[in-house]
């Protein structure tokens, strides 16, 4: 028969590891934005991503194991993008160094979904309910992170086809230099 509890518990030390990672991430990325909805949806996610580390150490605990992370190379390798997004961004305009550091975001969202998604039903599956609830808790958080990027990339790419968008008001006082290229 399939080891499903092995199975959940390597799912569970990857995705450990991938989290850890975030943390040290994401206040890079949120330092790297420009427009401050992107800048509070990295922060916002920085404070969530804390919280699930937590409940992978509370859904180890419940399954009486250790929380030893296992190294990701599939995160390791898209956080990786993810700085080269940050260090290019100062030779970018404002909309695509953004646009840029979303879509690099987006690509972590959708691995963490696969991975809490699988984890997840492993969990109902072999009967831990408590362990399931909570990463459906993360999973539901993962997902709403993912729609959240999404809103905040569709006015930037508004911005970035016409010129005008009603968040260019919210942009900090750094120079608005895609505009200057846009009305070159
Ligand atoms: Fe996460």
């Amino acid at each position: 028969m399939a080891d499903l509890r092995s199975l959940l518990i390597e799912e569970l030390q990857d995705l450990l590891h991938a989290e850890n990672q975030l943390v040290a991430a994401l206040p890079k990325m949120a330092e790297a934005a420009h427009l401050p909805r992107l800048k509070e949806t990295f922060e916002t996610h920085l404070a969530q991503t804390q919280n699930q580390v937590t409940r992978l150490e509370k859904a180890f605990e419940l399954l009486g194991e250790s929380a030893e992370p296992k190294p990701c190379r599939a995160m390791q390798g898209l956080i990786e993008e993810g700085q080269e997004r940050i260090s290019e961004a100062s030779e970018k305009d404002e909309l695509s160094a953004d646009l840029s550091l979303i879509s690099a975001a987006q690509k972590i969202e959708h691995y963490e979904i696969a991975g809490y998604g699988t984890a997840r039903v492993l969990a109902f599956q072999i009967g831990e309910r408590e362990v399931g609830t909570l990463l459906s808790h993360t999973l539901g958080e993962e997902e709403s992170s993912d729609y959240l990027l999404t809103a905040v990339a569709k006015p930037l790419l508004q911005d970035a086809t016409t010129g005008e968008h009603p968040a260019k008001g919210q942009r900090n006082g750094k120079s608005n230099r895609s505009k200057q290229l846009l009305n070159a």
